[in-house]
């Protein structure tokens, strides 16, 4: 059975990699190799995971130098000369070996007002939204998010300016923008103005060219870029 050899970061920030053999098996995953690792050869290893389908959002790892979703990457995609290097995400606290504290990741969605504000009751109708409203096709682009960090840690922005609220938090502004149930525009647009805002965006597009999903928070923002600005010309800001 031939192997495969992978570095694994081990312990906090001043930590370092060890080295592993892994079985090589048919379409294996990273998180298939992380997963051997912790249960055969190091019970220690910390990491997080959960749906393994690509629901959850939690496996986030940097994977030879890039962040990626491990339950659906297949080792075969990013094999190259040399062992796989498996890392924690960028851009976020470290924990321990492949966890991060997420808490800063979750706590700019609060800071982008990113929750639902309606202002309807269990009494009412379902709302009726045309699926082909401009409105509608610009929050079902970026509904999807998982909310995986994957962006946030691809962000030269964030780690440049820690308060930058980030792709992720941003791209949920934008959806919530433009859901015409909610009622909380222009507070959120009031919320995403400031200099850690959507004007801190540098449109560099690596958290568009790196979302497992597809989403491209790159356009969201320029989205609210216009929006906070037509806003502030109306005297609504
Ligand atoms: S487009 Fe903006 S949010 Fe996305 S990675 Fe670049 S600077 Fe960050
Ligand atoms: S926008 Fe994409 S990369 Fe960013 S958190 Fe959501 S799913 Fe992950
Ligand atoms: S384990 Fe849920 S997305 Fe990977």
């Amino acid at each position: 059975m031939s192997t495969l050899k992978v570095r694994i970061w081990r312990g906090g920030e001043d930590g370092d990699f060890q080295d592993f053999e892994v079985p090589r098996q048919e379409s294996q995953t990273v998180l298939d190799v992380v997963t051997y690792v912790q249960r055969k050869l190091d019970p220690t290893l910390s990491y997080r995971f959960a749906c393994r389908v690509g629901m959850c959002g939690s496996c986030a790892m940097t994977v030879n130098g890039q962040a990626r979703w491990t339950c659906r990457t297949h080792v075969s995609k990013v094999i190259q000369d040399g062992p796989v290097e498996i890392a924690p995400l960028n851009n976020l606290p470290l924990v321990k070996d492949l966890v991060t504290d997420m808490r800063p990741f979750f706590d700019k969605w609060a800071q982008a007002r990113g929750r639902f504000q309606g202002d309807k009751t269990r009494k009412d109708g379902f709302a009726q939204v045309s699926p082909q409203t401009r409105e509608r096709q610009q929050a079902d682009a970026g509904i999807e998010c998982i909310g995986c960090g994957v962006c946030y840690s691809s962000c030269d922005v964030v780690a440049w300016n820690p308060d930058y609220l980030g792709p992720a938090a941003l791209n949920r502004a934008w959806t919530l923008v433009n859901d015409v149930r909610d009622t909380d525009y222009r507070a959120r647009l009031a919320a995403v103005a400031g200099d850690a805002g959507c004007h801190a965006c540098h449109s560099h597009f690596n958290c568009t060219e790196r979302c497992p999903k597809q989403i491209s928070p790159t356009a969201g923002i320029a989205g609210l870029k216009r929006a906070v600005l037509a806003a502030a010309v109306k005297g609504e800001l």
